[in-house]
């Protein structure tokens, strides 16, 4: 059972007229009905979720949703990274198909940014589209990649390159689950509030510098406003481009780099928070060079990252192979990379860079 729930639960609305939904967040809500109230009305809920969340909160979720649905499923996915890909997401379709499943089926994913993309993906897919509800259980997943609506799985020449945009019917965040996650997992998360301070909010920026150790210690709280705050920004930003054709972009600061170092060293090797956190480093250093941001703001967020306990030297893959990496990303137009750069604190733009601004980057910035 969750501890007695000391704060109400908050809610952040996502803006997408008839696809609008709320994100709720708070402690003990995977127990609470009214975090499954007015969902699209079904006979049967599938849970997607993995080897490790499965024993944590499985149980719980069902119970939950044993008294709304008919019939609730659930496939338990092998967990990792190197798991986000076709013939696990081919798992979902077997269950959904074994099971009967019709069109009105909604599934839940319950787990991290892995489970998410996938269930969602799948979800996007499935007899051309059923409704889904996130359930994230990392920092990652309830800052980032529960909202908003991108799903995918990787491909071996590139992350997150088969997808779809296909927004959930609700996000449904219990900061309880994050007292179980592994300290490198909470770090990894951390990468993503730290984020959305140079994009978008130096006062967000200090918070979290002010907040670190609060965070670490998994103080409530201070979990509690950086899942608000984050989902406040990233939902600002959601609201006015969903697609990413200009503006969303600025949400992959770090991850030019960052999924580079990723695809380099063979998914899940580094953590995508981790890649994303010693990106960010990269990302900054570049944009000093384009005239951006000053040496004190890169100083400052670099040392803010490494006192979230996340790397900030990059390994060693060569600055030729990362050029190459980065020319696959999704941002990349006709073979050019586009880099999310800080302009001033609080303000990104998405801009080409010479290679060999990139080259003095990586140089500088990888062991
Ligand atoms: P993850 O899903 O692999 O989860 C991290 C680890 O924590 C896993 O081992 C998982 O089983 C475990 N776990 C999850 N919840 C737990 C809990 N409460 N207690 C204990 N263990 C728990 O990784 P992640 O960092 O959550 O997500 C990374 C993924 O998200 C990447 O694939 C990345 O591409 C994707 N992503 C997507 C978006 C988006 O907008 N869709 C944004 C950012 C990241
Ligand atoms: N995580 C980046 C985005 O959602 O656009």
């Amino acid at each position: 059972m969750s501890a007695p729930r000391s704060e109400p639960p908050q809610q952040v609305r996502i803006a997408l007229g008839d696809r609008s939904y709320h994100i709720r967040i708070g402690a003990g809500l995977l127990d609470e009905a009214a975090s499954w109230d007015a969902l699209p009305p079904a006979a049967a809920a599938l849970v997607v979720t993995n080897t490790t969340v499965a024993p944590l909160y499985l149980e719980r979720l069902r119970a939950a949703l044993t008294t709304r649905y008919r019939a609730v499923f659930d496939v338990v996915l092998p967990d990792g990274e190197e798991y986000k890909d076709w013939a696990t997401l081919n798992r979902i379709f077997d269950a959904l198909l074994s099971h009967g499943c019709d069109r009105k089926t909604v599934l839940f994913a319950l787990g991290g940014g892995v489970v998410g993309d996938m269930a969602g993906f799948a979800a996007a897919s499935y007899m051309r589209g059923v409704p889904f509800v996130q359930v994230p259980t990392t920092l990652l997943a309830q800052v980032d990649s529960s909202v908003g609506g991108k799903t995918a799985i990787n491909h071996p020449l590139g992350k997150n390159m088969i997808g779809a945009f296909y927004q959930p019917a609700r996000v449904v965040c219990d900061l309880d689950t994050l007292r179980t996650l592994p300290a490198r997992e909470l770090s990894a998360g951390l990468a993503e509030v730290i984020k959305y301070g140079p994009i978008a909010d130096p006062a967000f920026l200090d918070w979290i510098e002010a907040n670190i150790d609060a965070l670490l210690a998994r103080e409530p709280q201070a979990l509690a406003h950086a899942v608000k705050r984050s989902c406040e920004i990233k939902a600002e930003v959601v609201g006015q481009d969903e697609r990413e054709s200009g503006l969303r972009a600025i949400l992959n600061f770090g991850h030019t780099f960052g999924h580079a170092i990723e695809a380099g060293l063979g998914y899940g090797e580094w953590l995508h928070g981790e890649a994303v956190g010693c990106g960010m480093v990269m990302a900054l250093r570049l944009s000093q060079r384009l005239g951006g941001v000053d040496a004190a703001f890169v100083q400052r967020v670099t040392a803010l990252i490494a006192r979230a306990g996340l790397p900030t030297v990059g390994p060693a893959l060569g600055a030729e192979r990362y050029l190459e990496l980065m020319r696959v990303d999704k941002k990349a137009e006709a073979g050019e990379i586009r880099f999310v750069v800080i302009e001033r604190p609080g303000q990104a733009a998405v801009r080409a860079a010479p290679d060999d601004q990139v080259r003095e980057v990586l140089a500088e910035s990888t062991r």
